[in-house]
């Protein structure tokens, strides 16, 4: 599968957002990873609904909206996404997440399936024919900046390993935190296939981001 990067406005200039979208599509960046949270699911607040439907009028670039909210389902029609963006809920957020994905698909977009780091990668067993994607996320969700987890390596190739034996290799998985070109080359081979880029890698004070991108290519 072709890796694919994802670029988290979270950690963009927040004051600029124009500006940085321009320079994330000059630098050949696959997706927007953009970072929904209530204060409540995750202990932070950050980016909303109107900041998703704002970028979407000034880009053509695909959405990976990550979703850190309680109840999701509350808040599909807020959001105007199309049929290249993958939406992303927690499993933990949701009592009856099957029918959250369920509502997803049917809205024509692309269902992603998010687990925080203290859930098991067999969560995705029966939920596989209802998603396009897999996020294993690689520090506990809500800020940028954090440590990878331990078993962040582990916890890929097992996911890898249970996609493949269900015959679904076709679902890309997604990691996201501290994905740094050293986490990334270790997440890679573990069978990562998107990246999610912050602060580790891709908005750096001392590094053009198109340069950050293209050597990240170069070893992913
Ligand atoms: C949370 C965010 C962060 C962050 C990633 O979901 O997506 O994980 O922006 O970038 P780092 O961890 O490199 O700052
Ligand atoms: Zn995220």
């Amino acid at each position: 599968m072709k890796k694919l990067l994802s670029a988290s406005i979270m950690c963009a200039d927040l004051l600029n957002m124009e500006r940085s979208v321009r320079e994330i599509e000059r630098a050949g960046i696959d997706y927007l990873h953009i970072d929904i949270m209530d204060g409540s699911f995750v202990p932070n607040i950050t980016l909303g609904f109107d900041l998703i439907n704002a970028v979407k009028q000034i880009t053509d670039m695909p959405l990976d909206v990550h979703m850190m909210v309680n109840e999701p389902s509350r808040f599909l029609e807020l959001m105007k996404l199309s049929e290249n963006d993958i939406l992303c809920v927690h499993y933990e957020s949701e009592l009856h997440i099957a029918r959250t994905l369920e509502a997803i698909k049917k809205k024509g977009i692309k269902a992603g399936l998010a687990i925080n780091p203290g859930t098991s990668v067999d969560t995705f067993r029966y939920l596989t024919e209802l998603i396009d994607m897999a996020l294993v996320m690689t520090v506990n969700p809500g800020f940028a900046g954090q440590r990878i987890i331990p078993c962040a390596e582990r916890k890929v190739r097992d996911t890898r390993g249970l996609l493949d034996s269900l015959g679904k290799k076709d679902i890309p998985i997604e990691v996201d935190g501290n994905i740094s070109p050293e986490n990334g080359i270790k997440m890679s081979r573990a069978g990562a296939d998107i990246f999610v880029l912050g602060t580790s890698a891709l908005f750096l004070k001392d590094k053009e981001m198109s340069e950050a991108a293209s050597s990240l290519r170069a070893v992913l």
